[in-house]
């Protein structure tokens, strides 16, 4: 890169008026980069809070349609419904999750028939649906790989035939988008799109959702590093990134956020892939923190945030502040 010497040349001189600095902004968040993931609870008219997590509650589906609504109103793209399963429904082997009944396919099916434009992303993985917590099923104290597949294939039709237009396996398990892509092409969903979490992080950041789909307790603080990528791991990702890419996935993800925009950039300018960010439950109860100290101002932390990763490289970015986000635009 190459530029002028001072005084010739002052970088502060675009700077100076509004109009100039408009003109050169390289970057914009809009509410249609923007994915508003849903907790989902059984029951009416429930709209719960989540202690860990300021400002998101989850909601019965009912009322999950209605912010569904206001969401597309807003010019949001997508949804990502997360379902906080009943204890009662959770087991070894996860079935609920094929249950083409449960509380996840209600969802879905309800906000498909009000907002047939909306888009409907549903997380794939069995952490909600096992005892344990655990994404996968568990043989001999160890998440198997293959067999975990088999039951993520089965709980990814069940969403198909639901309604739902992107499966978003977050599970890490190794040959899973080729098991799914697979079993969508013999059911005739061509168009399904699989947003596969690409490069996620055994964080420490995903508390506060745990608590929130209520799979912290059970996880007991077994961690989940035989399956999800160490923190400490760039090059690791971009190995999952051409896996995924080769079995068929039509977006990569990078999770948790803020904490990686190293991987989001170098993934994007290595596969010019289309690439999601997921600024997770951590990062976004942090700024939520801070504002109600008073420490920070958390519209401006938060836009800053978001914008931060799109200029990483991200096209979408799924936060529990979408729908307040968009609202300020
Ligand atoms: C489950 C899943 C997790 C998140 C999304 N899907 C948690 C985990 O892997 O333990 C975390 C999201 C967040 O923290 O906001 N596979």
């Amino acid at each position: 890169m190459f530029t002028g010497q001072y005084p010739l040349a002052r970088n502060r001189r675009m700077r100076s008026d509004a109009w100039s600095r408009s003109l050169i902004q390289e970057t914009q968040l809009l509410p249609q980069n923007l994915i508003q993931p849903l907790f989902i609870v059984e029951g009416q008219n429930q709209r719960i809070d989540i202690p860990s997590l300021p400002t998101v509650q989850r909601y019965s589906v009912d009322v999950a349609v209605d912010v569904a609504k206001e969401a597309e109103a807003l010019g949001i793209p997508c949804v990502a419904i997360f379902a906080c399963v009943e204890a009662s429904d959770k087991s070894e082997d996860a079935q609920e999750a094929w249950n083409p009944n449960s509380l996840a396919c209600r969802a879905i099916h309800a906000i498909k028939q009000a907002c047939p434009n909306l888009g409907i992303m549903v997380d794939v993985a069995l952490d909600l649906y096992t005892t344990h917590g655990h994404d996968g099923l568990v043989v001999n104290n160890s998440v198997h790989n293959d067999k975990t597949i088999e039951a993520l294939i089965k709980q990814g039709l069940n969403y198909a035939h639901a309604g739902a237009d992107a499966l978003g396996p977050s599970d890490m398990m190794d040959g899973r988008i080729r098991g799914l892509r697979e079993a969508l092409e013999d059911d005739h969903f061509y168009d399904t799109k699989i947003f596969s979490y690409t490069a996620k992080y055994a964080s420490a950041l995903y508390g506060p959702y745990r608590e929130a789909v209520g799979s912290s307790g059970t996880l007991a603080g077994a961690s989940k590093l035989t399956y999800q990528q160490d923190p400490a791991n760039l090059q690791e990702a971009l190995r999952e990134a051409q896996q995924d890419i080769q079995e068929g996935a039509d977006m990569l993800m990078v999770k948790p956020g803020t904490f990686y925009l190293d991987v989001i950039q170098l993934l994007k300018q290595t596969y010019q892939m289309p690439l999601l960010a997921y600024q997770v439950s951590g990062e976004f109860a942090m700024i939520q923190a801070g504002s109600s100290l008073g420490y920070i101002d958390g519209k401006r932390v938060m836009l800053e945030a978001l914008l931060s990763l799109k200029r990483a490289g991200c096209n979408g970015i799924l936060t529990y502040g979408a729908i307040d986000v968009a609202k300020d635009f």
